[in-house]
C-alpha cells in the first residue's frame, strides 16, 4: 500500500471517529473509545481497499499503539533511536517492497551445488543483506569471485565486516537497478515478488547468453524456469533461468531460455517459456 494512501486512511478514520464520538454527542466520548473506533474504521478501509493483511494489522494497531506508548515514561530520544536503527536496516523497503531476510544454510548448500563446477565464475548477489551467504560461498569456492550489492546502510556495513579479509568478495553500496548484469556469470536474487517482473526484463536484456539467473523462492512472471531445485525440505526452492537473447527487427529483445540448459534432462521443465522484453 502506498504510504500517502495509508496516511490518508488514518487521517480520514480520525476525522470520522472524532466527529462521531466527540463533536456530535453529549457528553463527548473519551479518548479510548475514539481510538478504538478510529482503529476499526482504518482497518475496515484497508480491508475494503484489498490491502495486504499485514497492512490491515498496521492500520488496526497504529493509533492505539501511539496512544498507549504516550502513557509510558519513555524518553523521546529512544523513539528517534529506534526509528534511525530501523531506517538503517530497512532503508527503501517501503518503496522496493523487499525486506531483509536471509538465505538459510540449506538453501546456501543447494545454491553451491547449482553453481557451475567446471569453471571459475563471477556471481553477484543482488541485495546481499548482511553478506553471510557470500561469505559461505566464497569460502567454499575460493576459485570464484563474488560481488554483493546492497543499498541499506546497516546491512551493507555488516556485509563489509562479515567478508573482510576475503580476497574474492567485493561488497558495493549500490542500487541493484544500477548494476550491469552483463558483468556476471551467475546472478543470484532473494528479493520478493514485487521486483521480479522488472528484474526479469533487466536480466533478459543485460545478461550474457551463457549466464544463469538464480532466484531464491520468487519466480519471474510469464517465464517458466529451466530448472527448479527443490529437493531439500529445509531449503527454499531455487528457480534457475538461462537466457539466449536475440534482437528482433523491431528493436525488442526476444529472449528464450538458454538452449544448453534445455539439453540437460535434469534441468528441463518444459517449453513455451519465452519472454519478450521491451
Ligand atoms: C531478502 S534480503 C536477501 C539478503 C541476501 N541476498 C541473502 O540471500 O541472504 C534482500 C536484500 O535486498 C536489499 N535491497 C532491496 N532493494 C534493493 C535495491 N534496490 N538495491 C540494493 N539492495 C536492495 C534489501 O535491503 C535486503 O537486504
Amino acid at each position: 500500500m502506498h504510504l500517502l494512501r495509508a496516511l490518508g486512511i488514518q487521517l480520514v478514520s480520525w476525522i470520522v471517529a472524532l466527529f462521531a464520538l466527540r463533536y456530535t454527542i453529549t457528553p463527548p466520548a473519551g479518548l479510548g473509545s475514539v481510538v478504538i473506533m478510529q482503529a476499526g474504521i482504518a482497518g475496515a478501509f484497508a480491508l475494503a481497499m484489498r490491502a495486504p493483511r499485514w497492512w490491515v494489522m498496521i492500520h488496526l494497531l497504529f493509533s492505539p499503539l501511539i496512544v498507549i506508548t504516550r502513557t509510558l515514561a519513555i524518553a523521546p530520544a529512544w523513539y528517534l533511536a529506534a526509528f534511525v536503527a530501523l531506517a538503517a536496516v530497512f532503508w527503501s523497503t517501503f518503496r522496493s517492497r523487499v525486506p531483509l531476510f536471509l538465505t538459510n544454510q540449506a538453501t546456501a548448500r543447494s545454491l553451491l551445488q547449482a553453481l557451475p563446477q567446471d569453471r571459475a565464475i563471477h556471481l553477484v548477489d543482488l541485495g546481499c543483506g548482511t553478506g553471510g551467504l557470500l561469505r559461505r560461498l566464497a569460502l567454499s569456492r575460493p576459485d570464484c569471485t563474488f560481488t554483493g550489492v546492497e543499498n541499506a546502510p546497516l546491512p551493507w556495513l555488516v556485509a563489509r565486516w562479515t567478508n573482510r579479509g576475503l580476497p574474492n568478495v567485493t561488497i558495493r553500496r549500490q542500487d541493484l537497478w544500477a548494476v550491469d548484469l552483463g558483468d556476471f556469470d551467475v546472478i543470484y536474487a532473494f528479493l520478493s515478488p514485487v521486483p521480479m517482473p522488472r528484474l526479469g526484463r533487466k536480466a533478459a536484456i543485460e545478461m550474457r547468453p551463457q549466464a544463469l539467473f538464480i532466484s531464491n523462492s520468487f519466480t519471474i512472471p510469464g517465464m517458466r524456469a529451466d530448472r527448479v531445485i527443490d529437493n531439500d525440505p529445509a531449503a527454499r526452492p531455487l528457480h534457475v533461468y538461462g537466457f539466449a537473447a536475440r534482437r528482433g527487427k523491431n528493436g525488442r529483445t526476444v529472449v528464450e531460455p538458454e538452449a544448453e540448459l534445455r539439453a540437460d534432462s535434469t534441468a528441463l521443465s518444459g517449453d513455451g517459456h519465452g519472454l519478450i522484453a521491451e
